[in-house]
């Protein structure tokens, strides 16, 4: 069975809702699913996991949160992850999704396989949403 590990950073419960959602579509697709708060993930979790999804809302000024997940990308960064199945995800509000741009771009030169774009959702995400999540989980399970 294909391991999915989904690590995530969110302030006020929004990016964890998307990656709750995120979660059931690769269970949905018989995957088995870790779900983890990026403050106790690894880049262990990420090296050893089939398909990897990240989570982040935009912070600062369209930024990755800075005290969690920007080391972690930033450990990410260090690491061969070429070929890697990745879906980058995270709940913005007044933005232009700048913040998804700029972190695609850092993953796209890290060599990762990004299965989709990353998915932005305005604030605490609808059903479209969470359907929009569960797709993402499924099209991580596809690889
Ligand atoms: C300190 C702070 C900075 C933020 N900066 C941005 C921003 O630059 N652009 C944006 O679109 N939203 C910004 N937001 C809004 C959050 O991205 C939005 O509330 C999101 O839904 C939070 O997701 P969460 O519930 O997973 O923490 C900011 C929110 C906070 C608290």
């Amino acid at each position: 069975m294909k391991n999915i590990t989904i690590i995530y950073w969110s302030g006020t419960g929004n990016t964890q809702q998307m990656a709750v959602a995120v979660a059931e579509g690769a269970k949905e697709k018989g995957m088995e699913v870790t779900l983890k708060e990026v403050a106790n993930a690894s880049v262990q979790d990420v090296l050893k996991a089939d398909a990897v999804a990240l989570g982040c809302p935009s912070m600062g000024c369209e930024v990755l949160e800075e005290a969690e997940m920007e080391p972690f990308v930033e450990a990410l960064e260090k690491e061969d992850l070429k070929g890697k199945p990745m879906a980058l995800f995270g709940s913005f509000d007044w933005g232009d999704g700048q913040w998804m741009r700029d972190w695609t771009d850092r993953m796209e030169k890290l060599g990762v396989k990004l299965v989709a774009e990353g998915l932005t959702v305005q604030n605490t995400p609808d059903e479209n949403g969470i359907a929009s999540c569960k797709e993402l989980g499924s099209k991580l399970a596809d690889g």
